[in-house]
């Protein structure tokens, strides 16, 4: 994924952390890296078990501004969650805990295996790019061409020009704007920035892709197509974490629900509507 980029453009943003590892970590390395630096396909397959451990999990902000507050649960390889709650619930204190843009104040999280709670500043980089992330408003390159914005997320992690030329029309393919490459980002309507910003994200084939709120600046046809993209990707055995607020989506696709309140969990249920059931 595209954390790497220049310092105004997509998120999570680089932090002075980052630059510096990226000094010191050269091409070779980069390429191969993933949590730990090792073999790119370290992240868990389908079935290897938990893809997300949170233990006792507290983020407070400050004393009177809990994130989350003890949450303890665990996701599967190739699950798809939603996660849903009124805003100010938790939702993207869940999501920056997993990318460590943020750090718990109590407990552990662990992503594929890895604490990510334990690890140093300088692997963080790779705990990114080993994560595909989408957000609300797409954090697309302004000045960059669709083909492009794509193609950065291979760069950055050292590939190859000849694969980058195979993989970024197959990912454009694959989100439906083959015929859209060259266009700048405020040239595409908002579903096809997100699908720009869903093949950016999953081009480097990550185990684990999280979405926070994606569908929250679109209509509800448009979103339609937003979840189909997710869900076809959790087909090829990617995890996906969704946190959302658009009821109709969850309740069409009845998925595993959590559900937050206050920093809480109140509900974990499977193939779940997004509202309680009476
Ligand atoms: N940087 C921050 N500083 C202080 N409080 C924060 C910060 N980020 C989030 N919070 C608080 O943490 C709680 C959870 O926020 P958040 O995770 O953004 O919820 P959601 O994504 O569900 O809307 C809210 O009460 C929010 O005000
Ligand atoms: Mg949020």
């Amino acid at each position: 994924m595209s954390t790497d980029a220049p310092p105004d453009s997509p998120s999570p943003s680089p932090s002075p952390e980052d630059s510096r590892a990226r000094g010191r970590s050269d091409a070779r390395e980069s390429r191969r890296s993933t949590v730990e630096g090792g073999d790119r396909h370290a992240m868990l397959r389908p079935g290897d078990g938990p893809m997300v451990i949170f233990d006792g999990v507290t983020k407070a902000y400050g004393p009177n501004a809990i994130g989350l507050d003890d949450l303890s649960l665990s996701i599967e390889s190739g699950e798809f969650i939603f996660l849903v709650g009124a805003s100010g619930s938790g939702k993207s204190t869940f999501i920056k805990l997993l990318i460590k843009e943020v750090d718990a104040t109590k407990g552990t999280v662990s992503v594929g295996g890895r604490n990510v709670t334990r690890m140093r500043r300088g692997k963080v980089p790779y705990l990114r790019r080993a994560i595909g992330c989408v957000f609300q408003d797409y954090k697309l390159l302004p000045g960059r061409s669709v083909y492009e914005n794509v193609a950065y997320a291979l760069q950055v992690t050292g590939e190859n020009p000849r694969t980058i030329r195979r993989k970024v029309p197959e990912m454009l393919a694959l989100v439906g704007l083959s015929d859209k490459g060259a266009r700048l980002p405020n040239e595409l309507s908002g579903g096809e920035q997100q699908r720009v910003s869903i093949a950016r994200a999953f081009v480097n084939h990550p185990r684990l892709l999280i979405a926070d709120e994606p569908t929250g600046n679109l209509d509800p046809e448009t979103s339609i197509g937003i979840m189909q993209l997710l869900y076809r990707i959790n087909r090829t055995g990617t995890t996906v974490i969704m946190a959302t607020h658009d009821r109709d989506l969850v309740d069409k696709m009845q998925m595993r629900v959590i559900e937050l309140a206050g920093g809480k969990l109140i509900r974990d249920q499977r193939q779940a509507r997004y509202a309680r059931a009476e």
